[in-house]
């Protein structure tokens, strides 16, 4: 049942510290139990040297978030692809390769048919990300983890993603006790995973300023996202997820790819939504969006205060909360999806049931 709730897919959102905290239990930290992947994770973790994630939608927005984390913290090559063309495509083979699927249902046509297809000695085991216990996925897998979602009911997913970040994670500390992860980040790391319930409980205190915000947004008909490193996938995630509820046509853009083509879009009617973190790209992506406001584009810049932007006539800020850097793709997240929340609302659209879509694509 909705309970309180309007609509699921709020419900779910404001699941997720809850259910973010029970996947960061079950993993068994600070020490990952890998026996929750399977009795034979630990060989398979000791000879892993590359990871080739396949997986659609939502879920292959997660799989994009962690080829940034794999690759800046561990060094192992990550790559990653949409499991409909994956599948069809002849591929060279990568030794000592890891398949990694990503998927809420486990039920996913066109990722299970990449694990199914995948040639004999293509890779070293199979694992899967999985919210839906003895889903396809799930039974087919060599190994598994299963996110501590419950059901996720709302089409637009929501908590499902946001588990999947931890499961990552989690995987990241795996791996990361064999590569030689430093000793200072696995525990910054542990420690993010602690308080991230709290920060994304700071994120949903945020509520009526996003509530406020998204009522400009109705008359619009596109929208732009921006963000850059591990926060591009975070503004693809975005996009999709205002265009599935609220029928607005919304792109996402890495920021520095705007010059190279969409910034020709940007007039007064286009709504350009920034993830703007302090992080080391910060200064580039602030140029960036003075490339927008010069054009009279309208700002809506997801920041801390440490940032520094400041709301003006056509600049909206949104203040984020303070949190790690590592785990701060997943609060950034909650935040887009309350704006598209309350876009949905305000255009009245049907949010737990888009039109043509459903929750789990069996066919192709
Ligand atoms: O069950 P899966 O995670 O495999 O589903 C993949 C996509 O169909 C799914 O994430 C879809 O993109 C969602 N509607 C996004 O909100």
């Amino acid at each position: 049942s909705k309970g309180e709730f309007d609509h699921f897919m709020l419900k779910e959102i404001y699941e997720q510290p809850r259910v973010l905290a029970e996947t960061v239990s079950y993993a068994g930290l600070p020490t990952v139990d890998e026996t929750i992947f399977g009795d034979n994770a630990s060989a398979v973790f000791d000879q892993v040297e590359a990871i080739q994630i396949v997986a659609c939608g939502t879920s292959y927005h997660a799989g994009m978030v962690a080829k940034y984390w794999f690759e800046q913290h561990l060094g192992m090559p990550c790559y990653v692809e949409v499991a409909s063309e994956f599948r069809y495509r002849a591929r060279a083979k990568r030794p000592n390769t890891l398949l990694l699927t990503i998927s809420q249902s486990g039920e996913t046509a066109d990722s299970l048919a990449a694990l199914r297809d995948a040639a004999p000695g293509e890779f070293l085991a199979s694992l899967v990300i999985a919210n839906v216990d003895n889903s396809a996925l799930v039974r087919e897998s060599d190994l598994v983890f299963l996110t501590q979602a419950g059901p996720e009911i709302g089409v637009a997913s929501t908590k499902a993603f946001t588990t999947q970040l931890v499961g990552l994670l989690v995987l990241l500390l795996a791996f990361g006790r064999r590569k030689g992860l430093d000793a200072e980040v696995q525990k910054q790391l542990l420690l993010a995973l602690r308080s991230l319930p709290d920060n994304v409980e700071a994120v949903l205190a945020q509520r009526a300023r996003i509530e406020a915000v998204s009522e400009r947004f109705i008359q619009k008909h596109h929208a732009l996202f921006l963000g850059r490193g591990v926060y591009y996938p975070i503004a693809l995630e975005g996009s999709l997820k205002l265009k599935e509820i609220s029928y607005i046509h919304a792109e996402a853009y890495p920021a520095g790819e705007l010059k190279h083509g969409p910034l020709a879009l940007v007039d007064e009617d286009m709504p350009v939504i920034a993830v703007a973190p302090n992080d080391e790209l910060l200064e580039k992506l602030r140029s960036n969006l003075e490339e927008v406001r010069s054009r009279g584009g309208e700002l809506y810049v997801f920041a801390p205060e440490e940032a520094g932007f400041e709301s003006s006539d056509r600049v909206h800020v949104i203040n984020m909360p303070h949190c790690d850097a590592i785990t701060s793709p997943i609060t950034y997240t909650v935040a887009l999806q309350l704006l598209s929340y309350y876009v949905a609302i305000q255009k009245g659209t049907d949010v737990d049931k888009p039109r043509n879509l459903a929750k789990s694509v069996t066919v192709e």
